[in-house]
């Protein structure tokens, strides 16, 4: 039985299995320049950040209508169900697809429809969070604020996401407050590929409230102690960190020093379609490369219950 836990870094998009894309390619007519399955599966070397985003933008391009959303989000639910996931708090790429021609409404509702449905048909409960592009301009990023206003009752908070060197979070100041302003919770990337600075700068100038990845925070002690002593969460993903060569391999991933630390760490899958395991898979992974003992990984449950934005209640429950 895997330990119950809550996902808190986890892209939709990146829950894209080859299977499930080829089969929105049939349906909606869309070409894909591979073969077949496995061929696809063998462009899934990559390396660094942006050379996993060119794909995982190109492969959107089967996502095309309500039902789609639908699918993809009920895919993985089926599967974050069997993985011992209890509540999961989804990331979204609104303007991935707004790019495309396909409007947010047709984005946010089919994925509520999945979500919707998510506690009696898998026992997950879930919220959705929309990510801006941070290599795209913070116009574009309040254009998209604009366009969710109708259906902000879906979203529970705001991130920020894609490629990270040369685009620090302050250029997003004025949209975090703007979001913030509308009762948003607010989450970022930083540290990723990213240096400790734009943690900092997460922290001080967004205001976020856990910090995607945080993996670089450990060059920096000062920056370390202050996570501590502020409880901030980072949402890790250990096996995303190796694919995208953040990292060489598992066996060097910073987890068990960050615990040791005192550092508030939960474990994630990220884009688990393409970084070869899901959240479950990724504690085992850990707990293999690292030593991670059956009482840490306890720890990083427990502490993926506390830093959802469940009210007190419902994430006590969960503990
Ligand atoms: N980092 C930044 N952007 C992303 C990622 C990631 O790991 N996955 C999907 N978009
Ligand atoms: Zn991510």
């Amino acid at each position: 039985m895997p330990i119950p836990k809550a996902e808190l870094h986890l892209h939709i998009e990146g829950t894209l299995e080859p299977e499930l894309a080829f089969a929105l390619a049939a349906r909606n007519h869309v070409e894909l320049p591979y073969a077949d399955t496995e061929e696809l599966r063998k462009a899934y070397l990559f390396e660094d950040l942006q050379s996993f985003l060119d794909l995982y933008y190109s492969l959107m391009a089967v996502l095309r209508t309500e039902a789609d959303f639908e699918e993809l989000a009920d895919a993985y639910l089926t599967r974050a169900a069997a993985q011992g996931v209890r509540h999961a708090e989804i990331f979204f790429d609104p303007q991935a697809h707004i790019a495309r021609g396909v409007p947010i409404g047709t984005v946010i509702e089919g994925l509520s429809r999945a979500l919707e449905r998510s506690e009696e048909r898998h026992g997950v409960s879930t919220r959705l969070i929309m990510c801006f592009l941070r290599d795209q301009s913070a116009e574009s990023a309040m254009e998209t604020l604009e366009a969710a206003r109708p259906h902000l009752h879906r979203i529970i908070g705001v991130g920020l996401d894609s490629a990270e060197v040369g685009h620090p979070p302050a250029k997003f100041k004025e949209v975090y407050e703007a979001a913030a302003a509308l009762g948003l919770r607010l989450v970022a990337h930083a540290g990723e590929e990213g240096p400790p600075a734009y943690i900092t700068e997460a922290l001080d100038v967004l205001r976020v409230e856990r910090v995607d990845h945080g993996l670089r925070c450990m060059e920096d002690p000062a920056l370390v102690e202050r996570l501590v002593r502020e409880r901030v969460p980072l949402t890790l993903c250990p096996l995303s960190n190796v694919r995208l060569r953040a990292i060489d391999m598992l066996e060097d991933h910073p987890l068990a020093r960050m615990l040791d630390a005192g550092l508030m760490c939960t474990v994630n899958s990220d884009d688990p379609a393409y970084f070869g395991g899901y959240v479950d898979d990724t504690f085992h992974a850990v707990h293999e490369a690292l030593g991670i003992g059956q009482e840490q990984l306890r720890t990083l449950a427990r502490n993926s219950f506390e830093a959802a934005f469940l009210d007190r209640d419902a994430a006590d429950e969960e503990l």
